[in-house]
């Protein structure tokens, strides 16, 4: 296992474990084989697979499969509990936390996908958002950012050499659904009324929020190094925790 801001990945142990505080990442990529796939199909829950069922596209409908299959797979090994028998419940916001008897364990978890990869973040006792993007040279950063960042984040981007406002947009996207995952909101909580710092500002940071500003202390954010040409980050409650990272698959 690597540590905090480690820019590899190694294979998981054989037996996890989490302390309370600890967060770990886990790295899954979604394009398996049919075989592999079938078998993650069996651990979803019918109100899963009917979900699978409604993407349009098999794509779609695989790697959410796949994705929630690892995620079960996943949690399954610090619950100890069968995969498939796992429940959950959901946020307002439709946040999945592990429900019934799971949740007293205290572990708390979120994923984000991006194209054929996906990251799991676990953690004890601390409330937890993670966000990947696949960075992609056709979107249109610069007004994004303009409408939907607070001001002072889309100056600092127009500030950087054009060749590299592409990928801070990104770093700052993540950064911001980051937290808004942990906070369980998700893109309902107004993205221009919180700021977070734009590479290369240091440090890494929620640096202000006007509609609760406490949150400033209370969550740490920390970039990851997941594959070239993503991006992807974790908000978690405090910041002290230890970051490990673990592939999957
Ligand atoms: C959560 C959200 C930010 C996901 O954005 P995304 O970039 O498409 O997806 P990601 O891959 O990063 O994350 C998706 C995962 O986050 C989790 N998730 C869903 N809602 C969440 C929330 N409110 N907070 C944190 N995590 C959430 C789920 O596990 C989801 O995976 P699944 O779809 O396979 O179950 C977005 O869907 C959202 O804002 N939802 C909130 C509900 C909302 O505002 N809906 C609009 C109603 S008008």
């Amino acid at each position: 296992m690597l540590s905090f801001l480690g820019d590899s990945w190694c294979d998981p142990p054989a037996r996890v474990s989490l302390n309370p505080g600890e967060l770990q990442v886990w790295r899954g990529a979604l394009d398996v084989s049919e075989p592999a796939r079938c078998a993650l199909w069996r651990l979803l829950s019918p109100m899963e697979r009917a979900r699978a069922d409604r993407f349009v596209l098999p794509l779609h409908r695989n790697r959410f499969t796949v994705a929630r299959g690892l995620l079960r797979t996943i949690l399954a090994r610090y619950t100890g509990a069968p995969a498939q028998e796992l429940e959950f419940e959901y946020g307002e916001f439709e946040k999945p936390l592990l429900a019934g008897a799971f949740r007293t364990r205290d572990t708390r978890f979120n994923l984000s996908h991006s194209h054929e990869l996906a990251l799991f973040a676990i953690a004890r006792g601390r409330e937890v958002g993670i966000d990947l993007e696949r960075i992609r040279p056709d979107v249109k950063h610069r007004s994004i950012a303009e409408r939907y960042f607070c001001s002072a984040e889309a100056e600092a981007l127009r500030r950087l050499p054009r060749s590299s406002q592409c990928a801070a947009f990104f770093a700052v996207w993540t950064r911001k659904e980051a937290y808004v995952k942990a906070r369980g909101e998700g893109l309902s909580y107004p993205f221009d009324r919180f700021r977070v710092s734009v590479p290369p500002e240091r440090p890494l940071a929620l640096l202000s929020n006007e509609l609760d500003p406490r949150d400033v202390s209370r969550w740490g954010l920390t970039d990851l190094c997941v594959a070239p040409g993503y991006r992807a980050t974790i908000a978690l409650e405090q910041a002290a925790a230890t970051v490990e990272l673990d592939p999957v698959v």
